[in-house]
């Protein structure tokens, strides 16, 4: 649905975008993951027809961005970094004005507009000014322009920025209510946003793509999950033990008041039973064991500062 060919992009002599390739196939939601100026806005505005790209090539549902970026508008729809709203308008106004801009024909219009109201839950301020809505509606509503036309594929450039955690957790909802629908890619910082949200990851430094992958937190450790046990009594036994088992990778004993041993092993539940056995088996006195949720945390922190051939 979405094909991106060795894209680069130069602001002068500042290299924003370095040659990516990445596609997108139709109904996956893609999380463009990456810090400050890593160039996600720079490469969906594109894929969105609103910049020329240096060199390379993109295309949308079969369309080139630079050679029809009619067809592709009509196709797309596009949350930019700053909502595109009339802070003077209601926003029954304004989502007349999109309705009208996106050639919507006046018998299905109301159609469509009642549509998104209800899908970004704007029923409450559909008559109100734009400009005196908090920051979080304001936002539902640059998400409803973006919906209104029925677009095969949704640009949403930090759609969540913003939003306070019961309207991060709609916004979540309604994102991924549109998954197998339409096709998304959808840009953020925060890690855990695209492990709650999407289907694959692209990570993206300083322009380029550093890794991609399914989500899958530990698929995207490259199969490796991290567990943590803590026992009354540790022992060079039990770490021993622990170390010979197949399929556990690191052992770490850490102490915390209590004993804590951090394992590093394949993704398997074979392996945690194994585990829980050994430390029985070795009378370490086990009180607990449980996941480590960072790894994919670790993983992304590693990419970006600086070790670059991570290969999954
Ligand atoms: N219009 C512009 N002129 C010059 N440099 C620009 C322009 N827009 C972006 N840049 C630079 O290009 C790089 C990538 O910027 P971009 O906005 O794509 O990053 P981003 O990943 O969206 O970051 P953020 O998370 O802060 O939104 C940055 O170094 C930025 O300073
Ligand atoms: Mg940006």
């Amino acid at each position: 649905m979405i094909e991106v060919k060795a894209l680069t992009k130069k602001y002068g002599d500042r290299l924003a975008v370095d040659n990516i390739s990445f596609t997108v196939n139709r109904g996956e939601i893609l999380g463009f993951l990456g810090q400050n100026g890593a160039g996600k806005s720079t490469t969906m505005k594109i894929l969105t027809c609103f910049m020329p790209a240096t060199s390379g090539t993109a295309s949308v549902a079969g369309f080139d961005v630079f050679e029809s970026p009619y067809e592709v508008k009509k196709r797309i729809g596009y949350l930019p970094e700053t909502p595109p709203i009339y802070l003077e308008l209601l926003v029954s106004e304004y989502l007349d004005f999109v309705a009208n801009l996106r050639k919507i024909p006046s018998s299905q219009k109301r159609k469509k507009i009642d549509a998104v109201v209800e899908r970004c839950q704007l029923g409450d301020v559909r008559n109100r000014l734009i400009g005196n809505l908090s920051k979080g509606y304001r936002q539902r509503v640059g998400l409803a322009q973006a919906l209104i036309h029925d677009p095969e594929v949704l640009i949403l450039d930090e759609p969540t920025v913003g939003l306070d955690p019961k309207q991060v957790s709609e916004a979540r909802g309604l994102i991924k209510s549109l998954r197998s629908e339409r096709t998304v890619i959808y840009s953020t910082h925060i890690l855990s946003e695209v492990a709650a949200t999407c289907d694959r990851i692209i990570i993206i430094d300083q322009g380029k793509i550093v890794a991609q992958e399914a989500i899958n937190l530990m698929g995207a450790t490259g199969g490796t999950t991290k567990t943590e046990i803590v026992v009354q009594r540790s022992s060079d036994e039990l770490t021993q033990a622990l170390r010979s088992l197949k399929g556990v990778r690191n052992v770490q004993c850490l102490s915390n008041g209590r004993d804590r041993i951090v394992l590093e092993t394949e993704a398997s539940e074979e392996i945690m039973a194994e585990i829980a056995r050994i430390a029985v088996a070795k009378n370490a006195g086990l009180i607990r064991m449980s996941p480590v949720h960072l790894a994919l945390e670790d993983y992304y922190l590693n990419l970006i500062s600086g070790k670059r051939e991570v290969s999954i």
